[in-house]
């Protein structure tokens, strides 16, 4: 099996950002989870969180990751923020080679995804409160599942992905 490597953390993270960047520089493919979920459900997340239910994308999440394992050429994987939350998806993100924790602060998050309207999970209510809690949630989830982490905060992507090359020991 082909080592990819595989990019987790919270929405607004640069998750996808930094995937093209590295898969820029490492001319492998890059591939999108959610991507992955919308091309298979044939709907957006959006769609698929109301008409099928948060579950169900879990689900889908779930099937995606096993087909990610059958793949053979490396490719940087962008995950969805909340894909390690199941115990039988941390075990296989770690099977599809390096995990890689982008560590980011809710203050920024809200920055980032100020005007978001794609994120089902964000929608309506008390935004930044809503952060503060599903971090809380899974930053220790994400640090548990990554052997990697990288502070995707007060760093541009460009320089997110540079660290990364520097730490995977692809910085040729
Ligand atoms: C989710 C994050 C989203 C997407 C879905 C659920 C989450 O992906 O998978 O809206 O649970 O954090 P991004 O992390 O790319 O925003």
């Amino acid at each position: 099996m082909s080592e990819h490597i595989v990019l987790i953390g919270f929405m607004g993270a640069g998750k996808s950002t930094v995937g093209r960047l590295l898969s820029e520089k490492l001319s492998i493919q890059l591939l999108d989870t959610d991507a992955m979920i919308e091309a298979r459900a044939g709907m957006t997340i959006s769609e698929i969180f109301s008409v099928r239910g948060e579950d169900a994308f879990r689900a889908i999440e779930t099937d995606v990751l096993k087909e990610l394992a059958q793949r053979q050429q490396p490719a940087v994987i962008s995950t969805g923020g909340g894909m390690p939350m199941r115990e039988e998806n941390r075990r296989a993100l770690r099977e599809l080679g390096s995990v890689v924790y982008l560590q980011v602060k809710p203050e920024t998050v809200c920055e980032r995804l100020a005007n978001d309207t794609v994120r089902p999970l964000l929608a309506g209510g008390d935004r930044r409160q809503k952060v503060e809690t599903l971090l809380a949630q899974r930053g220790p989830v994400y640090e548990e599942t990554a052997q990697l982490k990288v502070d995707a905060d007060s760093q541009k992507p460009e320089a997110v992905a540079e660290e990364i090359l520097v730490k995977l020991h692809m910085d040729l």
